[in-house]
């Protein structure tokens, strides 16, 4: 949610700049623009749209200045207009902020009592004018922002320049992530490491509550009291990987792709493949053969990754779960019982429902593990272990490879788990694993499904509403399958447990709607078959994505049939998730749409 950068240079920095949001747009997209002091005087350049069309206006307009900042924008308070966009700015200072000011209405009125004037709808301009209001009263720029950050409630991160003040940067962060990049003679400040990747691969993570001076000498870290504290630097591995397309048009269609290798190495991380066993890579600071209940909560994908994990830890670990989406669980007061495990899953590890909801468990006394793909994120920094996702940056908005590396390590999890409480012999376990194996090699199969999908895709995107249906472990995938449709192509989609169409949404069905049953050779599909008898008698559209021994049984018309590689059942929706990915995908290239960055969406949610 927004992206901000702020950058201390040897040189003019508007160009660093646009380069570290090109990184950073995945956070929100919606508007853009920079703030540099040139000979000591605030400059500001916005503009409404994606980065682009910022780019162009800094080659008209260009800002010279050796110190700035930058935000790209996924607008909360105020539409995305160039006047909504950020820096926020009065005679004295420039604002970037990514998050929620929950009072800003209060300070708005006590500020406009002052005599200020707001220019926006935004919250992040009563930031502006509250730390601009302090330095009225005689304050310098830190200690205007000191005073005026314990006023600020709400989770946000912060990015300051100050009129006259040439090389003065001030970075805050209370439940938003922020990072300090160090360089030769130079400094950065960023949403994430991998902003800053093109600049320098040291960095120091504030914590939550903290605040930072940059001169181009260096950083002084401050924590909640105003005390000088010493945060670690780290060496970031974000450099190593490169942010761009390679061969493919779009950043989703190359994600769905590397999802065979990173799959591989996310299991290998895992695995002990000539022993066929799951050897964690971490040490788990509680007995999963005490457990007495594990809770899962995440948002969107990554909640149906673990509604997934739910199926494979009763079933192979014998362990009860509970699970729900993140914004509901952190309200809704659940009792936790005592010896409990929550798990939460998250790619950026900085979802605001799923933080919430694990500072909730640790409140309550729960053991806590996350599965997430930013091993430096605000959620792997608080819970107890970690069980990191090999799967890389993800960029495209809609999520894929992270989805199936989560669904991976989950799986690897459930099997330990299962060992360490006897539920699984050890024959079972190495079945399990051998599965396992298969999958990334699945996988690749599985995405040559292509060719038929392309062709779907011109059917599909003329239907105005879709169904998905899936039993057991295809159910979540029933539902992800509709996420992703509706998220990319902006077609209406439900996902439906294939036994819930008789108890209403079979009066949907009829020649117009497509149905999509994903239907593994697997316990239940004679089950599923019954209902896409259901769906056929009535004249549906079924599109069947499973192998050929399930579209044998099914013995039903079918417009179309994706076909997916024989496979052991339990991790079909690893392997199951590439055609349903690609069907959305597809749909939406053909319908033009902006499949990296769909309107309204962005990648990281750390507002509730
Ligand atoms: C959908 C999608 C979202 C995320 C959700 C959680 O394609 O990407 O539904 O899964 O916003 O995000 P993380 O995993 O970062 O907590």
């Amino acid at each position: 949610m927004c992206g901000i950068v702020g950058i201390i240079g040897g040189g003019p920095v508007a160009g660093q700049i646009v380069e570290a949001l090109k990184r950073l747009e995945y956070r929100g997209y919606d508007s853009a623009g920079i703030a540099t002091l040139e000979d000591g005087r605030l400059e500001r350049r916005r503009a409404q749209g994606k980065l682009r069309n910022l780019a162009e206006r800094l080659e008209k307009e260009p800002l010279a200045g050796h110190i700035g900042i930058g935000h790209t924008r996924w607008a909360t308070h105020g539409r995305p207009t160039e006047n909504n966009a950020h820096p926020h700015a009065s005679d004295k200072l420039a604002v970037v902020h990514n998050g929620i000011i929950e009072n800003f209405r209060e300070l708005r009125e006590e500020l406009r009592g002052k005599g200020h004037v707001f220019a926006t709808e935004t919250d992040t301009e009563v930031v502006a004018h509250l730390v601009t209001e302090e330095m009225r009263q005689g304050k310098g720029p830190q200690d205007a922002v000191a005073a005026a950050l314990p006023r600020l409630r709400g989770a946000f991160a912060l990015a300051f320049v100050f009129d006259g003040y040439p090389d003065l940067l001030i970075g805050a962060r209370q439940g938003a992530p922020l990072a300090v990049g160090h360089g030769e003679g130079e400094m950065y400040v960023g949403s994430d490491a991998l902003a800053l990747a093109p600049f320098t691969s040291e960095i120091t993570y504030l914590d939550d509550g903290d605040w930072v001076v940059l001169t181009r000498d260096g950083a002084v870290f401050h924590d909640a009291n105003g005390s000088i504290v010493k945060r670690t630097r780290l060496r970031s591995q974000a450099s190593a990987f490169l942010v761009d397309k390679g061969n493919h048009r779009h950043f989703m269609a190359k994600e769905i792709h590397e999802q065979p290798e990173v799959v591989g190495r996310t299991l290998a991380h895992y695995l002990d493949m000539s022993a066929g066993a799951v050897r964690l890579p971490f040490e788990l600071p509680f007995d999963p053969a005490k457990l007495s209940r594990i809770t899962i909560t995440a948002c969107g994908t990554a909640y149906y990754a673990g509604l997934v994990a739910k199926y494979w830890f009763e079933r192979f670990a014998r362990l009860p779960v509970e699970i729900d989406v993140a914004s509901e669980f952190r309200y809704r007061d659940a009792p936790m019982p005592e010896g409990g495990l929550m798990i939460v899953v998250s790619q950026s590890g900085e979802t605001a429902d799923t933080l919430a909801s694990l500072r909730y468990a640790k409140e309550n006394g729960q053991h806590t593990l996350s599965v997430v793909n930013v091993p430096t994120s605000t959620i792997a920094r608080e819970c107890d272990v970690v069980a990191p996702t090999l799967a890389g940056p993800e960029i495209g908005v809609a999520s894929t490879k992270a989805f199936t590396c989560q669904l991976s390590v989950l799986a690897c999890l459930a099997i330990a788990f299962g060992h360490a409480r006897g539920a699984l012999s050890r024959e079972a376990e190495a079945k399990l694993v051998s599965d396992l194996i298969a999958v990334p090699g699945l996988l690749a199969e599985a995405i040559k499904s292509t060719a038929a999908t392309e062709k779907l895709a011109h059917t599909l995107s003329k239907a105005r509403d879709v169904l998905y249906l899936g039993r057991g472990v295809s159910y979540p995938l029933a539902l992800e399958g509709a996420l992703k449709l509706k998220e990319i192509s902006y077609i209406h989609a439900e996902g439906y447990a294939a036994g819930e169409l008789k108890h209403g949404p079979i009066a949907l069905i009829d020649e117009a709607m497509p149905v999509i049953v994903i239907a593994p050779s697997d316990p239940v599909l004679e089950k599923t078959v019954s209902n896409m008898q259901e769906v056929s008698a009535r004249g549906g559209r079924i599109i069947l994505v499973s192998d050929n021994n399930a579209m044998h049984e099914a013995a039903v018309n079918v417009e179309a049939h994706l076909v997916m590689p024989d496979m052991a059942p339990d991790f079909a929706p690893i392997v199951y998730a590439a055609p349903i990915q690609l069907i959305a995908y597809y749909t939406a290239v053909v319908m033009g749409k902006d499949v990296d960055q769909p309107r309204n969406l962005a990648k990281s949610v750390t507002v509730e």
